[in-house]
């Protein structure tokens, strides 16, 4: 991902210039991993920019925060308000991703220490295109199977969207990429599918649609989610269950869903072609409504839209 600055980000409740949003070296958080983010989508539409599922992405927010134990001095309202003026006050009117951070700051680096300490909320939104390549929403991308394990449940839990988790998503990512894949997917310590590096996974099998259950140490996504909800109004059974890495070979359609992914087909694993390798039917159908919630083809029947004005 790279970024263009825009104006400014919001910091512990107030706008700053972009340059100026620092932290000190000595931060709890950059020492210990200790913070909780979300990656949230706006996206231009004929009613103007809307952010998609805010309020989950900021419940989600706080109860990462809740799991380890910070005390975010801003409630869910106010951390939406803050997400809707980022994008308003950089006039980010062609779509935005949003990035809130609760982190635990500068002040003591004894490991209990900052238990009692109050925290950062910081909050960024920039442009940002396509994650996977600008094909790769319809052509799909290649993975690979993970030597990497995603992290055990009684290690680090997953269902906290916490920065330190992402030191297995990185080995990941980058093994996968060094390997000339665009992608890798962990299995659970059971050697079971997880997830992508930063996505969800999907699979379709004689249209019937599989995605791991959270006892798969997976993120509970909300674009997870809201395909899971999409499927459903399109008449399709979904199954949230154990899937081995040989049914993924074995699949008439994958993708991954994910904020920065959205819903990104799968044409590959470990090299074995999914199927005819193109985008598959139900995949596109998902798709289409997916993206016709933002171009204005299929109405926000769930609610999931939220104007930032
Ligand atoms: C590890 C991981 N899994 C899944 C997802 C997809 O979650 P969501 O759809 O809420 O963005 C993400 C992205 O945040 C992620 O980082």
């Amino acid at each position: 991902m790279s970024f263009k600055p825009t104006k400014n980000i919001w910091f512990n409740g107030e706008l700053v210039p972009w340059e100026d949003a620092k932290v000190h070296v000595l931060s709890y958080a950059l020492h210990y991993g200790s913070a909780v983010f979300e990656g949230i989508r706006a996206y231009k539409t004929q009613d103007g920019t809307k952010i998609f599922r805010l309020k989950e992405h900021t419940k989600r927010l706080l109860n990462s925060a809740k799991i380890y134990r910070m005390k975010v001095p801003f409630n869910l309202e106010e951390i939406m308000n803050a997400c809707k003026l980022t994008v308003t006050s950089n006039d980010l009117n062609n779509g935005a991703y949003i990035r809130p951070i609760v982190f635990r700051g500068y002040g003591d680096l004894g490991l209990h220490a900052s238990l009692d300490e109050e925290v950062e909320t910081v909050i960024a939104a920039w442009e940002w295109g396509t994650y996977l390549g600008s094909e790769a929403l319809n052509d799909g991308v290649d993975v690979c199977i993970s030597s990497w394990s995603k992290i055990a449940p009684n290690t680090i839990p997953v269902m906290a969207k916490a920065s330190g988790n992402y030191l297995s998503g990185t080995l990941v990512a980058f093994e996968a990429k060094e390997n000339g894949y665009d992608e890798g997917i962990c299995l659970d310590s059971n050697g079971m599918v997880s997830e992508g590096a930063g996505e969800n996974v999907f699979l379709v099998k004689d249209d019937i649609i599989y995605t791991p259950p959270l006892s798969s140490s997976i993120l509970d996504g909300i674009t997870r989610d809201s395909v899971i909800k999409i499927a459903d109004s399109l008449g399709y059974s979904v199954f949230e269950k154990e899937i081995p890495r040989e049914q993924l070979y074995l699949a008439d359609e994958l993708f991954f869903t994910g904020t920065a992914a959205e819903i990104t087909p799968i044409k590959s694993v470990d090299r074995l072609v999914i199927a005819n390798g193109t985008k598959g039917p139900v995949t596109d159908q998902i798709q289409k409504v997916f993206f016709g919630l933002f171009d204005g083809t299929v109405s926000d029947e769930w609610g999931w839209l939220d104007s930032v004005e």
